[in-house]
């Protein structure tokens, strides 16, 4: 099968973690070369044993790793990466995008990227967190730079509380960013293949 792009998926340190597994399963199957990096954070929910099997590439969690060769692994993922892919985004991570902070292997890839390649980010955290004057100012900062977010959807939270902080399905996070790669960009491509 052809390559539907290359994506780097950033996992950071939400209870929505385990959920891009299955993610980055249905990116790779249809048609994704995927590398993930984890921040510090996630490994506390996942580890990167079912990342790399699933997406047959090397999992970053270390920025000082150098087992790429003489580039740094960041400047690599970044040079090549058709669309920056953030799922889950906790408030942390969003913060540390807004502010342009390079303090590890993932802000520094979201840094290090063409100017014009895409960055999507799917928001998980609680609804206090979500509606945060903070976390919205920050959300907004990075929309007018150009960032793409997808949800967070509205629900039972993981904490126990009801509303706005759900990671957005899997499934519709997948949809969006094929569609974002068929688009090219700068244009309107052809349509995505289905994850279903
Ligand atoms: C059990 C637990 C669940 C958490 N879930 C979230 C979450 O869903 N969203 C969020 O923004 N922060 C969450 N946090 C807090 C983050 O883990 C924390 O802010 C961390 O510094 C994020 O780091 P990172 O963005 O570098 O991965 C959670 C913390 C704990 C202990």
């Amino acid at each position: 099968m052809k390559s539907q792009g290359n994506i780097v998926l950033g996992v950071t340190g939400s209870i929505a973690a385990h959920r891009a597994v299955d993610l980055c399963s249905l990116l790779v199957r249809a048609g994704c070369e995927v590398h993930v990096v984890l921040t510090a954070d996630a490994r506390r929910f996942v580890t990167e044993v079912p990342f790399q099997t699933l997406s047959r590439n090397p999992v970053v969690t270390d920025l000082y790793d150098t087992a790429g060769g003489w580039q740094p692994t960041h400047i690599q993922l970044a040079d090549q990466a058709d669309l920056l892919l953030i799922a889950p985004a906790t408030a942390h991570t969003i913060a540390r995008l807004a502010h342009g902070l390079a303090d590890d292997a993932l802000t520094c890839i979201a840094l290090a990227l063409r100017p014009e390649t895409p960055v999507v980010v799917a928001p998980a955290m609680n609804g206090k967190m979500w509606l945060h004057p903070a976390t919205q100012a920050n959300v907004e900062t990075l929309r007018r730079r150009g960032v793409e977010f997808v949800g967070p959807d509205t629900g039972l939270l993981a904490c126990g509380y009801e509303g706005a902080g759900r990671l957005w399905p899997i499934e519709q996070i997948a949809s969006h960013v094929l569609a974002r790669l068929a688009a090219g960009p700068g244009g309107a491509g052809t349509p995505p293949p289905s994850v279903a």
